[in-house]
């Protein structure tokens, strides 16, 4: 392998900057040529490409967003659209990929080696953290301290008003931000996709608190969650028939996956793209960078990409206890 090309894809998340860095800097040091794709995969099909040296991810590492931009293609969904990006990379000499991005960004990167034996080498890049083969993806550590952040503010208006706010969080399918923010945050209840309680376990729980002293409360509803009701549906709900509570409703949004990522989401990015060239060199191909129990891993893409990572029954317990 001569020539890496590097991207990101699907949704942006805090340290895919820090991942580039490491990949392009890992490309420096081993003394292989590196090259940024632009905008994913649609980048890929129009020949989006720069030369990146050790010195181009300057100053990049504290940064959110992706420098290279992100994007969610639906041409490489095609026969046709991927021809044409494997094309392009021929043309560059580009002879191996390390894709950043989730599941989705997995899957096209999966058919691409299928359809033309491309070496690619994935590394978790997503706040939601639902990649099977890692125990933590690159900006979920961000996306639930920025959460935590947000919730203390609510908190302090909460408290002075005696209100009950409905915090609905990101997260797509899975429950790990709401869960692990809830509980970072001391969240009255969690409404997770994982385990619907149901509309009368969060009355009761709600009456209970009340009656027990407690003037506010934070429930926290993460966006896939199954209780069948949105956060606004749950306010009107709530206030029909449970009077006693002053309801409010803040949805955070995109502001979730935006900021300067944490020192752990740094060091993860930075370990991550290491293995990830290294890996290529090494002639693996079609894996997926992950860790567990702090040790870096490699998990073929196909796997990853079949199922989405369980949320801890543990926490589920303690949560539910704090909330007493
Ligand atoms: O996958 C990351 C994520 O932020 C999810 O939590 C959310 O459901 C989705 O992307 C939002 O996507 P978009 O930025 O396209 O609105």
């Amino acid at each position: 392998i001569k020539k890496i090309g590097v991207f990101t894809s699907g949704g942006d998340s805090p340290g895919m900057n820090a991942a580039i860095r490491s990949v392009v800097r890992t490309c420096a040091y081993l003394k292989i040529e590196c090259v940024g794709i632009y905008r994913g995969y649609q980048g890929m099909i129009e020949g989006d490409f720069k030369p990146m040296d050790a010195r181009s991810v300057n100053n990049i590492i504290n940064k959110g967003g992706t420098i290279l931009k992100s994007a969610r293609c639906e041409e490489f969904r095609t026969k046709e659209g991927r021809k044409e990006a494997h094309d392009q990379l021929v043309a560059e000499g580009i002879d191996a990929l390390v894709v950043i991005g989730g599941n989705g960004s997995f899957a096209g990167a999966l058919l691409f080696n299928e359809e033309y034996n491309f070496p690619v080498m994935g590394i978790p890049g997503t706040i939601d953290n639902d990649i099977l083969g890692s125990s933590f993806t690159i900006g979920f550590d961000t996306a639930i301290n920025t959460v935590v952040g947000v919730i203390d503010k609510i908190r302090d208006t909460a408290s002075s008003h005696n209100r009950l706010f409905f915090v609905e969080v990101m997260g797509r399918d899975v429950g790990h931000i709401a869960l692990n923010a809830g509980v970072g945050a001391g969240a009255e209840e969690i409404l997770i996709p994982e385990q619907n309680l149901g509309l009368e376990r969060l009355l009761d729980s709600l009456k209970r608190s009340k009656k027990s002293g407690k003037s506010s409360s934070i429930v926290i509803v993460a966006e896939g969650d199954r209780i069948g009701k949105n956060v606004f549906e749950l306010k009107e709900y709530v206030e029909e028939h449970l009077p006693i509570y002053d309801v409010r409703v803040s949805v955070l949004g995109h502001m979730q996956r935006g900021g300067n990522p944490t020192c752990f989401d740094r060091v993860l990015a930075s370990r991550m793209g290491v293995k990830a060239v290294e890996s290529l060199l090494e002639g693996k191909s079609n894996y997926m960078v992950g860790i567990r129990d702090n040790k870096l891993i490699l998990t073929p893409i196909s796997e990853a990409i079949k199922a989405h990572t369980e949320v801890d029954e543990e926490l589920i317990r303690v949560s539910d206890i704090m909330t007493t």
